[in-house]
């Protein structure tokens, strides 16, 4: 299998890899970085979302052989100690409940808030719709959003 030189959280790593492998199984699999979940596996959801250049993004959809000079980041590297401040409003608002679908929310909310930092309550509506949450906290979540951007 071929070798691809990924730059995931800041560091460089290498996996081994087929070129159609999805980013979401080579962090899991390969990478150990569990905090990315597989939800649907097609773009559905929004639990696999991490941050390609900095822009909320699906990675059951990313084969690994497009990614060597994008720089990757998961829910593990948004924050060394749990103080993003989406992470601080999380915890405040206590927005999970089974959390499976969380690393994927908080992923989505700190790419919306880093071009938006005086959201509408309607802007945040819409920037989080695409993930979806079986627990259906959409409201703390929005809440969470919300605070964090203040
Ligand atoms: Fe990727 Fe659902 S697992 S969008």
């Amino acid at each position: 299998m071929p070798i691809y030189n990924l730059t995931v959280n800041g560091k460089s790593m290498q996996v081994d890899a087929e070129p159609d492998t999805p980013l979401l199984w080579v962090l899991r699999d390969e990478l150990d970085l569990v905090g990315t979940k597989f939800g649907c596996g097609i773009g559905q959801c929004g639990a696999c979302t991490v941050h390609i250049d900095g822009a909320a993004t699906r990675s059951c959809l990313l084969q690994v052989s497009s990614l060597e000079s994008a720089k990757i980041t998961t829910i593990e590297g948004i924050s060394d100690d749990g103080t993003h401040p989406v992470q601080v409003a999380w915890k405040e608002h206590d927005v999970p409940q089974c959390g499976y679908c969380q690393a994927g929310q908080i992923m989505t909310a700190t790419s919306f808030l880093k071009n938006n930092s005086t959201p509408s309550e309607s802007e945040i509506r819409d920037a989080m719709s695409g993930n979806l949450c079986r627990c259906a906290s959409y409201n703390r979540i929005e809440q969470a959003v919300a605070a964090a951007a203040k």
